[in-house]
Order: structure tokens, then C-alpha cells, then sequence
């Protein structure tokens, strides 16, 4: 075991929509809730100092959650969720909806992965990001697709990964960049559109 010398500030329970999956809508609502309530009894045991939901597709949670809409859910303190601009709609709605079921103050919903893990795939070259940010917004390309999934969905924190520090000089300097938000409302339109008809 590592000791890392500090308490965490948050430990994730981690993609429980695994869980979920394959089973009955009240069996799945028993299974989260018994696992947020062996995190929060972790935070009461001095463990860590607070406890959250890291989720690549909420889908199967909102599902378990609805399953029971009149059972208070465990509140956590953090909800992760998938962002960017390759983050389906039904993914988008499902990761909104889920923040608002569990009450998650709008500084509490983070993103992850604003990359879909990989930045040099062909998707980020093709992509024209710069659309999505304000007139006489200067940035590069990764800048402007990692700013723009602050919005998709809205997000205060993103966690990304990367092994080199002028690369995440890049991000952090991104950070100021303003977005369009018609541009962004439009988008999701598309994405609705496009899921619509397929
Ligand atoms: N719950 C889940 O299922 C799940 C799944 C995936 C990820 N996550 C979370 O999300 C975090 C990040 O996800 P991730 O690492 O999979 O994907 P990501 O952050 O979307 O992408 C990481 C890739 O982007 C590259 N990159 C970053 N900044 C760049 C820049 N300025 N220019 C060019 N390339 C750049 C990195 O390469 P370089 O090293 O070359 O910079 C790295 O290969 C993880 O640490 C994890 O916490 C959770």
C-alpha cells in the first residue's frame, strides 16, 4: 500500500454505471446506494475528506436513480462526468440530469477526458475548434477543443492527463479563452438532431 501522506480530498467511486447495467431498476438503485454509503462512512471514518461519483456515461445511473424518484439519494460531494466535444447527446442530457437528481451545485460537476484519451487522433486534426470560441479569440487548436469542453456539459474543473509540462502550460493558458455560447447551444442542437435521426 502507498502512503501518501495526506488524507485525499476525494475519493471516486468509480464508473458504477458498470454495475448497473443488466439488472432491475430497484436492485440497481440498492446497489448505489450501498456503495455511496460505504464511501460516506469512509469520510465519517477520517478516510478521506470527501467522497464523489467519477461516471463516463451517466446513462445507467440517472436510470437507477429514477428508478426510485422518491428515495433521497446519498448526496456525494464531487460528480465527474465525461466532457468535450465527442461526448454524445444522450450522454450530455443523462450527466445533467444526474447532477440535478443528486443535487450537485453547478461549482461540483467536473469533467474528465476532454481529449477521449488521445489527442493526436485524426477527430482533433479535422475539427475546426476555433468556431467554438468568441470572435478575435486567438488559441490553438488542442486550446480551443479544451476550452470548449468546459461547456459540454458545463463543467468548473477538467481533470487531463498529460506527461509533458508544455502541454499543460498550453491548457492552463487556454483556461481565459472565452467561449460562444450560441455557438456551443447550437451544437448540442446538431448533436439532438443528429441522434434523432439515426
Ligand atoms: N472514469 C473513467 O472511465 C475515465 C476514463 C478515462 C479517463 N478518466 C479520467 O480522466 C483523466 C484524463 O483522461 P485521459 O488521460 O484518458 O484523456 P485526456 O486527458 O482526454 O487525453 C490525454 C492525452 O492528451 C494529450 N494532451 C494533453 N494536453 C495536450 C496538449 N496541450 N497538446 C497535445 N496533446 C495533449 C496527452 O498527451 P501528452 O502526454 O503528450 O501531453 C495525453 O495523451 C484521467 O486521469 C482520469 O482521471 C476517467
Amino acid at each position: 500500500m502507498i502512503d501518501l501522506g495526506r488524507t485525499p480530498d476525494v475519493i471516486f467511486l468509480h464508473n458504477p454505471e458498470k454495475s448497473l447495467v443488466g439488472i432491475g431498476p430497484t436492485h440497481a438503485r440498492d446497489r448505489l446506494d450501498a456503495a455511496c454509503a460505504v464511501l460516506n462512512e469512509a469520510v465519517t471514518a477520517g478516510l478521506c475528506a470527501s467522497w464523489g461519483i467519477s461516471s463516463w456515461d451517466a446513462g445507467p445511473l440517472i436510470q437507477a436513480l429514477d428508478g426510485d424518484p422518491f428515495a433521497k439519494a446519498l448526496t456525494p460531494e464531487v460528480l465527474m462526468v465525461r466532457a468535450g466535444l465527442t461526448v454524445p447527446s444522450d450522454q450530455l442530457d443523462a450527466s445533467e440530469r444526474t447532477a440535478e437528481r443528486l443535487g450537485i451545485p453547478p461549482n461540483r460537476l467536473w469533467g474528465m477526458s476532454p481529449f477521449g484519451g488521445d489527442a493526436a487522433r485524426d477527430v482533433w486534426k479535422k475539427i475546426k475548434a476555433a468556431t467554438f470560441l468568441c470572435q478575435d479569440e486567438q488559441g490553438s487548436n488542442v486550446q480551443a477543443v479544451f476550452r470548449a469542453s468546459y461547456e459540454l456539459p458545463k463543467v468548473t474543473r477538467i481533470s487531463v492527463s498529460s506527461g509533458r509540462i508544455d502541454h499543460l502550460r498550453e491548457l492552463v493558458a487556454a483556461e481565459s479563452l472565452k467561449v460562444d455560447l450560441d455557438q456551443i447551444a447550437r451544437y448540442r442542437q446538431l448533436l439532438r438532431e443528429k441522434k434523432s435521426h439515426s
